[in-house]
């Protein structure tokens, strides 16, 4: 029976290995940000330095798991009840355009200010873009702004998750691990 199949299937370890790790690095860039302290101080430039780096390697490890997803796909879906499996397609959809977006608009929103990116210990200067200041304005609120929202969207997707766990007792937390 098919929901049998999607009820035992599990993600690939590459998936389970992406998934977790890019949590991780979003949870950094996040901590990394909040406690980065006032401007000109030594602690604000250390954070925004690991903000920068956590962030920049979201980037790069959201195309490598863009690139498996494509080739090797996804267990079906658990939901039986059509709303909720309509509601997850959509929120895992926004966390994989999450994933390229926000860190794309850090990087623009610097290079818009007239700087390169660079990351701490690593020769590479990222400059995607010239200086724009206009440009800037509209980068840095969107990244703001999403970067704020999708505190709210994570929490949910991560509430469906325990739910699932809890609540329903089904195998959709266990098959991320
Ligand atoms: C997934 C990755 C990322 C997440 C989740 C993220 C999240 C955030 C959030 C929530 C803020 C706003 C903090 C506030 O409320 O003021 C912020 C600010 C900022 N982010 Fe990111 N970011 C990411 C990647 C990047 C990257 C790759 C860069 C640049 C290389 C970057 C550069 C910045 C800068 C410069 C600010 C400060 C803006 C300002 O207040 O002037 N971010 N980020
Ligand atoms: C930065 C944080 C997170 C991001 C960007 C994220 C992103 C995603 C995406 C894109 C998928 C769909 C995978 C696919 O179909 O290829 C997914 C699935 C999943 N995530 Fe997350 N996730 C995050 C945090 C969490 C947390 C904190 C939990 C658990 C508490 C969690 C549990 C799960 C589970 C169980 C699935 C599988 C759902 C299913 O089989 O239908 N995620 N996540």
């Amino acid at each position: 029976m098919a929901t049998y199949s999607a009820a035992t299937e599990r993600y690939t370890k590459p998936a389970i290995f992406f998934h977790w790790v890019i949590f991780l690095l979003i949870a950094l860039a996040w901590l990394a940000i909040e406690v980065r302290g006032p401007k000109g101080t030594d602690s604000r430039a250390f954070w925004s330095n690991v903000h920068f780096w956590a962030g920049s390697l979201v980037l790069a490890l959201a195309v490598l798991r863009l690139a498996w997803r494509l080739w090797r796909g996804a267990p079906a879906g658990i939901d039986s009840i059509a709303l909720l499996s309509f509601l997850s397609r959509l929120v895992h959809l926004a966390l994989y355009l999450f994933i390229f977006v926000q860190p794309l608009l850090g990087i623009l929103m610097i290079n818009a200010g007239g700087h390169p990116v660079t990351l701490a210990g690593f020769n590479l200067q990222i400059a995607l873009i010239g200086p724009d200041p206009a440009a800037r304005t509209f980068f840095k609120d969107a990244h703001v702004l999403i970067g704020n929202l999708f505190y709210w969207v994570i929490g949910l997707h991560a509430l469906a998750a325990i739910a699932h766990h809890v609540v329903f007792r089904d195998n959709t937390l266990r098959r991320m691990f």
